[in-house]
């Protein structure tokens, strides 16, 4: 495996809820959040280059918007391994990209927490699980979760986390919208929706946390939460639509997902989910939309 290429699988995240409390004095919010990851995977191959230093090609889901320099988490995430282990950052990484870019899905964490566990893989390093969700949380705060994968509590920045076990496995739709958002433009909205309101600590809801210890996905449904959603649906009117449209459809919930614009709808089970997939791409609302089940493993290395 050293020699040769190293290919890592990882999946993109839903928040089930995602309930943002105060500014912290770093500037971040404090959150109390569920992720799961959900099966949207991005590929990244990782394999020596003989040039020297980082070499990131990217191909797929909206690979032109996205810088290939250190202004790439995935770049980044390559230089922080290297140094850990002491070694010359000389790898190639091709990405492939399926997850949406700026969606709410963390796509670009995704492909931060491939790349920590391809180069680790390719230079032999043998990093502990613990060592790179510490690297992976100096990257950001979706970056451990996405190493890690299943259904988590997060708190902090949601960058600490705590699994949680949950029965069977859910079927979502997710519709993609043109364009993404900005996650700090969507926080700093939030903040400016807020003003003058005390905001309190957040924490997780119970009925979620039973929702998924029964592997009810109607109760599921009904918990779904996103603070972020008023501040997506401010600087993006058009998703309200969207989202009164799953309902239309007989969706068992939606949400925005994390910082948007992507919708999240859950469906019964799989079938239905083609069914709701249909009744979304029909009417135009949104570019395109996606199938997938969660919850899912986390950076894998594949093949
Ligand atoms: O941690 P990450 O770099 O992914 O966060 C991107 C941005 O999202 C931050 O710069 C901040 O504006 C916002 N954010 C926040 N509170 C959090 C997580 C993210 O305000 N808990």
């Amino acid at each position: 495996m050293g020699q040769g290429s190293v290919t890592v699988r990882v999946p993109a995240k839903v928040n089930l809820q995602l309930s943002v409390g105060p500014v912290r004095r770093d500037g971040y919010h404090e959150l109390a959040t569920v992720f799961q990851a959900v099966s949207l995977f991005d590929e990244v191959v990782a394999r020596p280059n003989p040039s020297g230093g980082v070499r990131l090609v990217i191909s797929g889901e909206g690979a032109d918007l996205l810088p290939v320099d250190d202004g790439n988490l995935a770049h980044r995430a390559a230089l922080l391994v290297a140094e850990n282990l002491g070694v010359d950052p000389d790898v190639e990484l091709a990405l492939h990209k399926a997850i949406p870019i700026a969606g709410g899905m963390a796509g670009g964490s995704a492909d931060a927490a491939a790349t920590l566990v391809a180069c680790d893989a390719l230079w032999r390093g043998g990093l502990t699980r613990e060592v790179l969700s510490g690297i992976a949380a100096q990257l950001g705060s979706d970056v451990p979760f996405a190493l890690q994968g299943g259904n988590a509590i997060g708190t902090g920045r949601g960058e600490q986390l705590t699994p949680v076990l949950s029965r069977g496995s859910y079927s979502w739709v997710f519709a993609l919208a043109d364009g993404g958002l900005s996650t700090p433009a969507v926080y700093r909205e939030c903040d400016r929706l807020r003003e003058g309101r005390s905001v309190p600590n957040p924490y997780v809801s119970d009925i979620l946390m039973q929702a998924l210890a029964a592997g009810d996905p109607v109760l599921l449904g009904k918990a779904l939460h996103n603070d972020l959603q008023a501040a997506a649906l401010s600087l993006r009117p058009a998703l309200s639509a969207l989202l009164d449209l799953g309902d239309d459809l007989g969706a068992l919930g939606g949400v925005v997902s994390g910082s948007g614009p992507t919708c999240a709808f859950l469906a019964r089970d799989d079938e239905h989910a083609l069914d709701l997939a249909v009744g979304l791409t029909s009417t135009g609302m949104c570019r395109t939309v996606r199938t997938a089940t969660g919850p899912v493993v986390g950076a894998r290395v594949v093949g």
